[in-house]
């Protein structure tokens, strides 16, 4: 079994690039310039225009942008039946699997399958969903993606009130003797980072902030309050 917390460097914040927002067509040179940038991890978008109003990429890319990355697939699956297809998220080279509290109805079994075969186990909860929803299942999961704005879109601006709910969270995983990580995933930018590591944040997913900058080691840097 492998946790998040041996796939994640141990410096604070973690920084994952989503690759929704870079260029498809150039795939391969901006996981290797996101890499060399100071990305820790790959955070790949999976939508199946049904969970969430949009489609994106799937099985396929991911096995593609596995034979390039070298950092580890944090893959975010905003699908119905997640469960069906666990091996072929494994197999396609995911390192961290995440699924959504609202599309999961037996979320017990499912985060389970995916310890036993070998991924660190995500789940993931909408900015509607309250952070008790995940008390009984809090000790199955390796880590926690809140979610900042409502899943489907890049490009969106981050939801103020997630910062409470991320202190939340900070106190359930104490109290429960949870190892999960806290990932946090929508609007994020160099400029409001630092207050949502404050709140209690490890992991950074950014899309549009980091592959809209002119350069993107400069931007993670910032990213990571390095100068
Ligand atoms: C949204 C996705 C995000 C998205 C973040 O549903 O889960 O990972 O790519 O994009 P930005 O950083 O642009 O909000
Ligand atoms: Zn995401």
């Amino acid at each position: 079994m492998m946790s998040a917390r041996q796939i994640l460097p141990s410096s604070r914040p973690v920084i994952s690039p989503s690759l929704l927002s870079s260029d498809f067509a150039r795939l391969a040179e901006e996981i290797s310039a996101v890499e060399e940038g100071g990305a820790d991890l790959l955070h790949v978008d999976v939508m199946d225009g049904h969970f969430v109003p949009n489609l994106t990429i799937g099985l396929p890319v991911i096995r593609a942008i596995n034979k390039y990355a070298s950092k580890p697939l944090d893959v975010h699956l905003m699908i119905t039946n997640a469960e069906q297809y666990l091996q072929e998220y494994k197999d396609a080279g995911a390192d961290i699997l995440t699924v959504h509290q609202e599309a999961c109805t037996h979320l017990h079994r499912t985060l389970t399958a995916i310890r036993d075969l070998g991924m660190a186990a995500g789940v993931s909860i909408n900015p509607a969903t309250p952070v008790s929803t995940l008390s009984e299942i809090i000790r199955e999961c390796d880590l926690v993606l809140v979610m900042s704005v409502n899943p489907g879109f890049g490009g969106q601006s981050f939801i103020e009130h997630t910062h409470s709910k991320l202190r939340e969270l900070r106190s359930l995983i104490a109290e429960s003797g949870s190892s999960a990580v806290i990932e946090v995933d929508g609007g994020v930018t160099k400029d409001n980072a630092a207050a949502i590591v404050d709140s209690g944040a490890d992991v950074l997913v950014s899309g549009s902030a980091i592959f809209g900058a002119d350069n993107y080691r400069d931007y993670i840097n910032a990213m990571k309050g390095v100068q």
